[in-house]
């Protein structure tokens, strides 16, 4: 079959760049990104490509590039997929939090969703591809509903995983170490893979592009997350051992880091991981392992992610044991919210959690995040569901300027790794805060020996 056109469901953080990268880099395809959420698809049409939903480096420019030429998103979700030949999905699969399952599998009620759109509107063969993180297996489960309730067309199914990481998407796509692509082992499935083989093959070299079966892709995915989260949960975990020991973790990372073996990256000890993957992955192989009653291999990664929320709880302590036991009624200021530098992507961000705890104690919370406003931080908060919209919307209040965010604090947290906070005049907020001045940071981005020099108490992690 040529390939011509192709649809993506879900313009979200994976689907939104993935295609524009594809636009850009394949003139000869018309690439149509479709979502059920309107608001979403008017902002990704805004006539000002700053605009777009989704803050990522690059990404606004190749947008713009492509953008009504070759690269299109809309809310005809069933129009788009009838003329396809390649359908990419790439929807949200949250884990469940009803159920079955409930804390650790996925849940694949929008994945299902796709899977019954295709089959009812699809009237000549497709290809579909899941972009999305599945569970090892989904792909048995999306082709049974295409098979079983589609109108007598052939569908072959491709895993291929998206190993961007939010904050360098766009170079990331440019430049991937690997392109994975799992698909069946039959002739027809091996020619669905070479269509998507072809397509990548616009600017990833050929020897750059794997081929595997479709269940291997599909647990590469997850491990790969489990590894990286791994590393970090690993290096945090001699955190608490090095403040008590009078190591120190930065130094212990670059020692460690230098072992061609270890090598230096994801070694970079902090308040803990977020973002929509590592932790949801995680579960998910926790999950899988537990159904399969290897408990063994579910305690073994389970581990990792005791060791990430062990290590939010215990900044979140550490502020209110240093601030005398008590932050009630104290002001303390959070520069960042984000899960991570250069975007505003916040699911699972660290942040949220130790606002969560320091608002427990009665603290009011103040934040600073260049790329978080205060709509999304309260929404975040009331999603935990430990207390009323109102009472979050009275504990917390963001600011559009960091010396504003800090006025009269007793304590700042960096929570991000934002790097414009490391070039900050800190005598300035020094000055504007309660004394003792106290900075927790929890990225480890600020200079130890100049910020005590100003006068702050600083405590980084690890040191
Ligand atoms: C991750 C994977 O890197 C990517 O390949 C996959 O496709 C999706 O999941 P992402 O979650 O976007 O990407 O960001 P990543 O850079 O992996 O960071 C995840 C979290 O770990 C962030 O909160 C980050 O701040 C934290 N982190 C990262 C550390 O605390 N220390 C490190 O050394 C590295
Ligand atoms: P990711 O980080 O995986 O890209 P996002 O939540 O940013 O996740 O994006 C997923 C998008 O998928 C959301 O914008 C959501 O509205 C959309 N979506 C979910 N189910 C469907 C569906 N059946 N049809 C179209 N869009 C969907």
């Amino acid at each position: 079959m040529e390939i011509t056109k192709i649809c993506c469901i879900g313009a979200g953080y994976v689907g939104g760049p993935t295609m524009a990268v594809i636009a850009q880099k394949c003139p000869h395809l018309t690439i149509t990104v479709v979502d059920l959420n309107q608001e979403r698809i008017d902002a990704w049409n805004d006539e000002n490509t700053d605009n777009i939903p989704i803050f990522e480096p690059g990404l606004s420019a190749v947008v713009a590039e492509t953008r009504g030429k070759n690269l299109f998103f809309s809310n005809a979700v069933e129009k788009a997929i009838e003329e396809a030949q390649i359908i990419f999905i790439s929807v949200n699969t949250p884990t469940k939090t009803y159920g079955k399952g409930k804390g650790m599998a996925a849940d694949l009620k929008y994945i299902e969703l796709c899977a019954r759109q295709i089959a009812k509107v699809a009237k000549d063969n497709k290809i579909v591809v899941e972009k999305s993180t599945l569970p090892v297996r989904t792909a048995e489960a999306i082709k049974s509903i295409l098979d079983n309730t589609g109108n007598g067309v052939q569908f072959q199914i491709l895993s291929n995983p998206e190993f961007l990481a939010e904050g360098t998407a766009i170079s990331d796509l440019l430049h991937p170490d690997r392109i994975l692509i799992g698909g069946d082992q039959t002739a027809e499935g091996q020619k669905a893979i070479q269509a998507l083989t072809d397509i990548y093959a616009n600017w990833v070299p050929r020897d750059k592009i794997l081929t595997t079966n479709v269940w291997s892709s599909e647990l590469s995915k997850l491990t790969a997350n489990a590894f990286l989260a791994q590393r970090i949960s690993s290096i945090n975990a001699l955190t608490e051992l090095c403040e008590k020991t009078g190591a120190d973790i930065n130094e212990v990372a670059r020692a460690i880091g230098m072992d061609s073996r270890i090598g230096p990256k994801f070694l970079k000890a902090s308040v803990g991981f977020g973002g929509s993957c590592f932790k949801k992955d995680i579960l998910n192989l926790v999950y899988i392992a537990k159904s399969y009653g290897l408990n063994e291999t579910a305690a073994y990664w389970e581990q990792v992610i005791i060791m990430n929320d062990h290590q939010k709880k215990r900044f979140a302590d550490k502020i209110v044991k240093t601030l005398y036991n008590t932050v009630a009624g104290k002001k303390i200021s959070f520069l960042g919210w984000a899960f991570k530098k250069n975007t505003n992507d916040t699911r699972e961000s660290a942040a949220i959690y130790i606002a969560d705890d320091l608002i427990n104690e009665q603290a009011a919370v103040c934040v600073y995040d260049p790329k978080v406003n205060q709509k999304k931080i309260l929404s975040d908060l009331d999603y935990l569901e430990t207390r009323s919209s109102q009472e979050n919307a009275a504990n917390v209040q963001s600011f559009d300027n960091p010396f504003e965010a800090c006025q009269g604090a007793h304590a700042v947290a960096v929570l991000t790794e934002w790097e414009e906070f490391a070039h900050y005049d800190w005598k300035k907020i020094y000055d504007a805060m309660q004394k003792p001045a106290f900075v927790f940071d929890g990225r480890n981005i600020l200079n130890k020996k100049e910020m005590q020099k100003i006068g702050f108490v600083y405590h980084g992690i690890g040191s």
